[in-house]
């Protein structure tokens, strides 16, 4: 009796101790408890779907979708574009619907919303997370005023294949640099207070290996061993979430044989486990459906089911929530208690953007293409521009030069905008040509851009461009694609420049023999082998933005000094592809000392290796320009590499110092770039990785110490088991102005 008294006593205690832990604490909490506890079980599952329309319709929504809205069955809406109706649709949701839950109205607001800054690839090649960050805040700024108060980005998503044609919207191929970059897009978006009825919350995605796929193929399958997947994909995404990022969608793709977003391992274990992420996954468009395709799921509620168990807590689009969930609780395949996990993590986002006290859009249409957002899209468009070829110095140029304006581009307002952008305007484009016209000084313009578009094929005005060539001193071709060649479901597996542009650049070189300027505006590297003779002079300017064109007129004359490096390898041929920087050195690592090449090999030569080690016998092994190349009008000249410790121990920092000089005679940008080998390991590692980038303003003669700080925690790797490992052992760190950095220093780590 005595012993049952203490029993109950303690179980007394320990139910009352009990009460007090989950009694929440956290002011959001409780208010998500006291919501939920008045929830019925519609109104939960209605969180959980994510409905509207396509992004190009501006019409009435359906008289189904009010009424779900005002029944409380919808948590969100994503392309509604009419203030009108945004303002009337949460109206509804918060006065109407039986908890007044309001909605959080989304959209892909990539890069820029009416301001429309150069395509995240441009943006990534500016090096300059500060800038990249100003102009994510741009775009919330002017997005939140239409309701827009979540955007679909950043994209995230590694990309070693430029036949995919959502390269366009990645930050490129490295994962410290996507990193850097994501943590800028996500604090630009969502700004210093998520309350503030100007911040937009982010979502990283495509949670992940979406840019894996196969042979740059769209929403192909992903193929990702474990140590690749967390040293390179994870990174960005991880990146995101320790900047604040409140939300995450879940990839169209298949990883390793599972639909993402039927992945527990990557939804639930990696994201929610590991990372400790408590906001709310969204499912990429229908992907949840999409699962059936894949052959992953045998109808719509089998992929229900796997959605919501691996973790996809709203549902983009499809409506297999709507349909299913409920029979699956019923019939006891979900529990209610996960259902109420993916409610609150939706509910907590919403509390944390101050959504129930201020659920209104605020507006302010004079903060829609200020001066200030197009001063800001300028010098972006600036920075994202690469130099990547100058003959003899043809570049920058007089303005007192005779010029020929040749090609597409030159005054393609919609195409400089570049790939999905639903709400920039072409009206709004400042066009090369017409920041030509504008700029002082430049008089003498022979134009005849000869190709109405850049797959125009018609070689009927040929003959109006080679006569503008030679009354010129210099052809300025503004070649590339249009922004409908890149982008989502826009892979290409040719990316030279299409239709007759490389007919009309080499007629042009080989009946005037004027320098030719190739301004290549485009969503990613273009294979030049066909025209490389025919070109002097190379800027890649990307989809450059509303304010391209004098962006471009200024690097073109000299008024800023490009300062662009490449965010991805940029190869000879589509043959070379995938390539990457950071890739392994094999058995027979690639060198020049070993190349044969494909004309030096004797007719009936015998079959032996010719020691052509990860080789094409055609196009060698070296890309046309690595990752992190860009030129600059001066020079930059590093010296002087010491490091602080060849012998470091585990826990202490590496300080690498070096100079930097501007030894030629304009002011100009370099980024200084840090890379490191760890030469041997339990796992192959890379030949080299990026750790570390400086942008440095340099006047001409200047010169900078610069030094970076190595932890040893920035040597860690992860192994296929998916640990996190540091190994001694021994490193080389190199430093220089790109990938191909040549100026080093060893040490060891004991
Ligand atoms: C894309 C996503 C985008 C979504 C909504 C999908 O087709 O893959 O990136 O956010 O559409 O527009």
């Amino acid at each position: 009796m005595k012993q049952l008294l203490v029993i109950i006593s303690l179980s007394i205690i320990f139910f009352a101790c009990d009460q007090t832990v989950t009694e929440n604490q956290d002011p959001i909490e409780a208010k998500i408890d006291s919501l939920m506890n008045k929830m019925s079980l519609a109104e939960k599952i209605g969180q959980t779907a994510q409905r509207g329309t396509s992004s190009r319709v501006k019409g009435p929504l359906s008289e189904e979708l009010i009424t779900a809205v005002r029944e409380g069955r919808i948590g969100s809406l994503i392309n509604v574009m009419n203030k009108e109706y945004v303002d009337e649709l949460q109206r509804i949701a918060v006065e109407e619907s039986p908890n007044g839950i309001p909605l959080i109205f989304a959209r892909d607001v990539i890069h820029g919303f009416k301001t429309i800054f150069p395509i995240p690839l441009g943006q990534a090649a500016t090096w300059n997370p500060s800038l990249v960050k100003e102009g994510s805040r741009v775009a919330a700024i002017e997005a939140s005023t239409y309701g827009i108060r979540w955007t679909f980005a950043p994209m995230l998503d590694i990309a070693r294949d430029p036949r995919w044609g959502r390269i366009a919207e990645s930050p490129g191929e490295d994962p410290y640099l996507a990193s850097v970059l994501s943590s800028a897009y996500v604090e630009g978006f969502q700004g210093p207070d998520l309350t503030d009825p100007s911040s937009m919350v982010a979502c990283a995605k495509h949670f992940v290996g979406y840019g894996a796929a196969e042979g740059g193929r769209d929403y192909n399958s992903a193929i990702i061993n474990e140590s690749l997947l967390r040293n390179v994909y994870l990174p960005p995404f991880q990146a995101a979430l320790s900047s604040g990022a409140q939300t995450f969608m879940s990839g169209f793709n298949e990883l390793n044989g599972v639909p993402v977003s039927g992945d527990q391992f990557i939804l639930d274990q990696i994201l929610r486990k590991e990372w400790g992420f408590d906001g709310f996954v969204v499912s990429d468009w229908n992907s949840v459906t999409e699962m059936i395709a894949h052959g992953y799921c045998a109808n719509e509620k089998e992929a229900a089911m796997k959605a919501a168990i691996a973790g996809v807590d709203m549902e983009m689009t499809s409506q297999s929530y709507d349909h299913y969930l409920e029979e699956l609780l019923k019939e006891g395949q979900i529990d209610v208690a996960h259902l109420d996990r993916m409610v609150r993590a939706i509910l907590r986002v919403k509390f944390r953007m101050g959504l129930f006290d201020q659920p209104y859009r605020v507006d302010n249409p004079k903060a829609i293409l200020t001066e200030d957002h197009l001063a800001k899209a300028k010098e972006a468009a600036v920075q994202s521009i690469v130099l990547l070829r100058n003959n003899e110095g043809l570049l920058p140029l007089d303005k007192r030069k005779k010029l020929a304006i040749v090609g597409p581009l030159a005054d393609a307002p919609l195409d400089q905008l570049g790939t999905w952008i639903f709400d920039g305007d072409k009206k709004d484009s400042f066009t090369p040509l017409a920041a030509l016209r504008q700029a002082n000084g430049i008089g003498n313009l022979h134009v005849a851009t000869a190709l109405s578009h850049s797959r125009d094929l018609s070689e009927d005005k040929f003959a109006t461009a080679i006569a503008a060539a030679k009354k010129a001193d210099v052809v300025l071709f503004f070649g590339g694609e249009e922004a409908i060649l890149s982008g989502e479901a826009h892979s290409r597996a040719h990316i030279n420049l299409p239709g007759a542009q490389e007919k009309l650049i080499n007629a042009i070189k080989r009946q005037t023999g004027k320098p030719v300027v190739l301004v290549i505006q485009a969503g990613r590297p273009i294979v030049l082998e066909n025209i490389s003779a025919s070109v002097d002079a190379v800027l890649m300017a990307w989809h450059p933005g509303t304010m391209g064109g004098p962006a471009i007129v200024d690097v073109l004359f000299g008024a800023s000094n490009p300062s662009g490096r490449l965010p991805v390898t940029w190869p000879k041929s589509v043959g070379q592809i995938p390539l990457h920087y950071n890739h392994k050195n094999t058995g027979r690592p690639a060198d020049s000392t070993s190349f044969v090449g494909i004309n030096d090999i004797p007719i009936a030569a015998w079959q032996s290796s010719l020691g052509n080690n990860s080789h094409y016998l055609d196009d060698g092994f070296t890309p046309l320009y690595p990752f992190g190349y860009g030129l600059s009008y001066t020079n930059f000249a590093y010296s002087s590499l010491s490091i602080s410790n060849n012998n470091l121990s585990v826990g202490e920092e590496l300080k690498v110092k070096f100079e930097v000089a501007n030894t030629g005679e304009v002011r100009g940008v370099e980024t200084a770039q840090l890379y490191i080998q760890d030469k041997f390991g339990s796992i192959t590692r890379p030949v080299r990785e990026l750790k570390a980038f400086k942008r440095v303003d340099l006047e001409a003669d200047q010169r900078q110490v610069i030094e970076f700080t190595i932890h040893t925690d920035q040597l860690k790797f992860y192994n296929n088991k998916g640990e996190l490992i540091l190994e001694p052992g021994e490193f080389s760190v190199y430093v220089g102005s790109n990938s191909q950095a040549t100026m080093k220093k060893d040490f060891r780590v004991k």
